[in-house]
């Protein structure tokens, strides 16, 4: 398949071989009684794919909400590259590279698709507020470039054709891409995507696969949590298992199918 390259700046030049570019040690989150993420410790390798699992009510959201800052930790350490992320909030994280998507899809349905993309630009605007008051050249140019590079990333995704239409009135498998191309609009280094296979059908859950394969190439790093297991086999370096706010196993795709206690736990009859 082919499309056009995103405009997005991976980390390859920057990368060191089996650099570390998200590590986090003992986080905890409670709410009320419920103890939704227990002493999660996780190190996810510059340039992988790295998948979280576990079944329903498991804690990936909440551990996801954790790391890009929707949710501060009770507990715990959290790094990007080098930098402490404790406290940081989720804006601020956009603009250190981490960049990501909902469960529950979250766009601005009353704006054309490629308004969405030209939004999650805003965060790399490289003009001045007065800039845009005074609607001068500068206003022109930037604007210019960001609707060309979000019609780029719109054809990555395959929605080029739909720029024009309402980002409501796409289906729901174009809204899960439209909201790829709007996180990619940061420039992120790491990549969240929260369950985004989840109402899409075959032809686009092939799609996606591909499309993650093109940016794990172009250095960007993604973190997919996932319920559908032959996309996560396919597709991921490594993965978390969860069971109940808490770690259960990490590993390659091969340790995670021969692991008795995820089968258990998760995979059952199912899998095999
Ligand atoms: N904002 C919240 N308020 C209260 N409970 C929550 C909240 N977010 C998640 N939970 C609870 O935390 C647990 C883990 O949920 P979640 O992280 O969404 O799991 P998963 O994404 O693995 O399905 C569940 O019991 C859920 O009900
Ligand atoms: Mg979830």
């Amino acid at each position: 398949m082919t499309a056009a390259a995103p405009t997005v700046s991976g980390g390859t030049q920057s990368s060191r071989d089996g650099a570390v570019l998200f590590r986090a040690q003992g986080l905890h989150k409670s709410f009320g009684g419920v103890r939704a993420v227990r002493d999660i410790s996780l190190a996810i390798p510059m340039g992988s794919v790295f998948a979280i699992i576990g079944p329903n009510g498991a804690g990936k959201s909440t551990l996801l909400n954790l790391m890009s800052g929707v949710y501060q930790p009770d507990a715990g350490k959290m790094r990007l590259d080098e930098i402490d992320m404790i406290g940081v909030p989720a804006h601020r994280r956009v603009r250190y590279g981490l960049a990501r998507t909902f469960q529950k899809i979250r766009l601005f349905k009353q704006l054309s698709v490629l308004d969405n993309v030209v939004a999650g630009f805003h965060t790399h605007h490289n003009i001045f507020a007065w800039q845009y008051v005074l609607h001068g050249a500068a206003f022109q140019r930037d604007h210019a470039r960001c609707r060309d590079e979000a019609m780029g990333l719109l054809a990555f995704v395959g929605l080029e054709k739909r720029a024009q239409v309402l980002a409501g009135s796409l289906s729901y498998g174009e809204q899960r891409m439209l909201e790829i191309a709007r996180a990619l609009a940061t420039g992120p280094r790491l990549l969240m995507v929260d369950e985004p296979a989840a109402g899409l059908n075959a032809a686009e859950v092939d799609t996606l696969l591909d499309r993650i394969g093109v940016l794990r190439q172009r250095g960007i790093t993604v973190v997919v949590v996932e319920h559908n297991m032959d996309l996560v086999m396919k597709v991921a370096d490594r993965i978390l298992v969860m069971d109940y706010g808490q770690y259960l196993f990490e590993g390659s795709p091969v340790e995670v199918q021969a692991n008795p206690a995820v089968i258990a736990a998760y995979l059952g009859a199912d899998f095999q």
